[in-house]
């Protein structure tokens, strides 16, 4: 050290105070520092997360746009860490029917679309028995966005920081009717443990909007029985729909 810099470090030692800065000397000479340099200069605070209300009013207030980039951008709970990519919905997004189902399995979390494996194409089927398809006055979300591993059923933690993505693909939507596919689903948007059987054949409200319960198509799958049912629950649907001057 020069004596002028020995000479300033120790006044300054005697009044209390450390250099605030020192040149450094190169790696490997006497005097070099261990640790890397460390600015002096304030650091901004990091920013707190945003409470849970305040994600959600954010959330609530995005145009299709802004829920399209912030849902693959998502880390708010666990899931994110395991998805190959996040499944926000498809279909017409000024659709009169929205049908929910649980969360994607493998297939949805491979090609980014709900409903695209075995009980997809049944779901697929049962919607042209009543004329109408996915994309063509049909909107298919699930509750949740990401693949839950091993298609695990969903936690509640992962369903209360996921339901603002529903709420508000609803608000944008604002279909006439909500079709709940599937125990799941309809627990979760009824915020209900009753079982699907005491559920169908009523019309519910999740955000305001009429609801009607049925089987899940992967339950059908395993249960070829209990079609018919789900077929009444859609016939249920479409007049409550026409009932509400929607068709
Ligand atoms: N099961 C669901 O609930 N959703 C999908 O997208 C696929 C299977």
């Amino acid at each position: 050290m020069k004596p002028r810099q020995a000479r300033r470090e120790a006044i300054l030692a005697q009044m209390g105070i450390a250099p605030l800065w020192r040149l450094r000397a190169a790696a490997g000479q006497p005097g070099a520092a261990a640790a890397p340099p460390r600015s002096a200069q304030p650091r901004p605070l990091p920013e707190p997360p945003p409470s849970a209300d305040e994600r959600e009013a954010r959330i609530l207030a995005m145009s299709w746009a802004e829920l399209k980039q912030a849902v693959p951008a998502c880390t708010a709970c666990g899931l994110h860490k395991t998805r190959a990519q996040t499944v926000l919905g498809v279909g017409d997004e000024r659709a009169e029917w929205l049908l929910v189902g649980e969360a994607p399995g493998a297939e949805e979390d491979r090609l980014g679309e709900p409903f695209v494996g075995q009980a997809g194409k049944l779901l697929d089927n049962m919607l042209a028995a009543l004329g109408l398809k996915r994309g063509d006055n049909v909107y298919i979300a699930n509750v949740l966005k990401c693949r839950p591993p091993g298609n695990r059923n969903p936690e509640p933690g992962e369903t209360a920081k996921c339901a603002p993505h529903l709420l508000r693909q609803i608000g944008l939507i604002r279909p006439r009717l909500i079709v709940a596919l599937g125990r799941i689903a309809a627990q979760t948007l009824l915020n209900s443990d009753a079982t699907i059987a005491s559920l169908r054949g009523r019309v519910h409200r999740y955000a305001g909007v009429p609801l009607v319960v049925t089987y899940h198509p992967a339950y059908l799958l395993r249960n070829l029985p209990d079609k018919s049912k789900a077929w009444a629950d859609l016939v249920f649907a479409r007049r409550t729909l026409a009932s509400l001057g929607g068709g």
